[in-house]
């Protein structure tokens, strides 16, 4: 089997080397890769961009299976061309990919599903927005309609930040929201409390398999302060996700998605991300869709994966997922992402990287902003530039020798947070 996975993240990297370790998988490319997956044994870059481009190069080098990683050109159709040409694609379709593409979407198929969330309501009248939040009180939530890499969400404590939060959505854009069709949307919900859990399934349009649970630390800083960033660690399973929380979430959530793609007559296919949150009293509510796998929840999720990942895609891009088994490690597995001095305001690129681990059967860093300079260095191209990921007997054992490695790495200015994993250690 060819692969092709489309994307340059640490997830793409991840998602690409486990790819890879299945014995019927020959070549893995990537496109358009970093530094990671330009090195790695068994995958190659590939330096195409355009979609069209890729459709076209897959067919000419006959690839047997397609995987697109981000959320971009997933928004962008990307599933839809390779289906056209009768290529083996795993992922949503430009239709099915509004539940994440779309706040205002995925929050009106909740509403007519049944599915639990926030209350909401959503406004383009700036005007109308005001209003609403005045009625309503802080805290409040602000969220853009469009794709905004992670930066659309304002959870504001006082009235004034989801005054400003309203304007810079509707009418000044300064966070860079990608507006849909139909122009500038907010939707403005419910302030949640509770624990926050990453639920992913893989779905064939019918069959659903969960994947192993996970936690992410979407906060900067130690402690869950400072900005919001794509995401600074993960570790797998997350405690909180306990039976009775995993039965709420596949009978109350994701089944019930499924079924209303299904009916609304776009199924889903690829992988589905719910973002939840877990009330004190085990109560459980959808924060947001994803149509991906989440970064840097990948990377540990991938690193306690032991059956086929290429089996397991060929099979959700062919309708074929109820033939599926997968398995786990049991043992825990943690990721922790090195980033660029400034991020996320205004992240730092091309800074030298140097003593990053060679990879054990155990441990390994994941790329995702790096990439070879033309002399051969190995230098900082992004954000979140390294996700060092281990597993252990138990999460203190794979955080331990997580931390172990993350200490020989050289990147000037890098930033990490040293409490990875504290919610499930305490
Ligand atoms: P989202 O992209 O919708 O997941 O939002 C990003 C982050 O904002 C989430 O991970 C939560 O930490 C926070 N958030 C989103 N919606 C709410 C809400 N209704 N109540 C509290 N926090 C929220
Ligand atoms: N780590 C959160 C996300 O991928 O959306």
């Amino acid at each position: 089997m060819k692969v092709l996975v489309i994307g340059s993240g640490g997830r793409e990297h991840a998602l690409a080397w486990k790819l890879a370790d299945a014995a019927d998988v020959t070549e893995v490319f990537v496109a358009p890769g970093n530094g990671g997956t330009a090195t790695e044994p068994g995958l190659s870059n590939l330096a195409i961009n355009d979609l069209p481009e890729l459709v076209a190069w897959s067919l000419a080098n006959h690839v047997d299976l397609v995987v697109v990683g981000p959320e971009a050109p997933l928004a962008a159709g990307a599933v839809d061309l390779f289906r056209a040409a009768d290529i083996p694609v795993f992922g949503p379709t430009q239709a099915a990919a509004q539940l994440e593409s779309s706040k205002a979407f995925s929050k009106a198929f909740m509403a007519r599903h049944g599915i639990p969330t926030a209350a909401f309501e959503t406004f383009s009248d700036p005007a109308q927005a005001h209003a609403y939040i005045d009625k309503q009180g802080a805290p409040i939530v602000v969220k853009a309609d469009g794709l905004a890499a992670g930066k659309g969400v304002v959870v504001a404590m006082t009235a004034e930040e989801a005054h400003l939060a309203v304007d810079d959505m509707l009418l000044s854009n300064t966070l860079g929201v990608t507006h849909n069709a139909d122009g500038a949307r907010v939707v403005i919900e419910e302030f949640l409390v509770g624990e926050e859990a990453s639920f992913m399934v893989v779905c064939d349009g019918t069959t659903v398999l969960p994947l192993a649970t996970s936690q992410d630390h979407k906060r900067l800083g130690r402690g869950d302060t400072g900005p919001n960033t794509g995401g600074m660690g993960a570790y797998s399973p997350a405690p909180v996700v306990t039976d009775a929380v995993h039965k709420k979430a596949m009978e109350a959530v994701i089944l019930p998605t499924i079924a209303g793609m299904r009916a609304d007559g776009i199924p889903f296919t690829g992988f589905l991300y719910a973002g939840l949150m877990i009330s004190p009293a085990g109560e459980v509510k959808t924060l947001e869709f994803n149509c991906r796998m989440g970064d840097p929840e990948t990377q540990p999720i991938m690193m306690r994966l032991s059956s086929s990942l290429a089996e397991l895609m060929l099979a959700g891009a062919t309708g074929q997922l109820a033939d599926v088994d997968l398995a786990w490690d049991e043992r825990p597995a943690m990721g922790v992402v090195l980033a660029a001095a400034g991020y996320p305001q205004a992240p730092r690129k091309g800074d030298l990287i140097a003593g990053i681990p060679a990879s054990q059967r155990d441990a390994k860093v994941f790329h995702a902003g790096t990439t070879l300079r033309d002399d051969g260095c190995l230098v900082s191209n992004g954000g979140r530039v390294l996700c060092v990921t281990a597993l252990g007997d138990d999460l203190q054992a794979a955080k331990n020798k997580a931390y172990a490695m993350i200490h020989d790495i050289a990147l000037d200015g890098a930033q990490f947070r040293d409490d990875i994993g504290a919610r499930a250690l305490a």
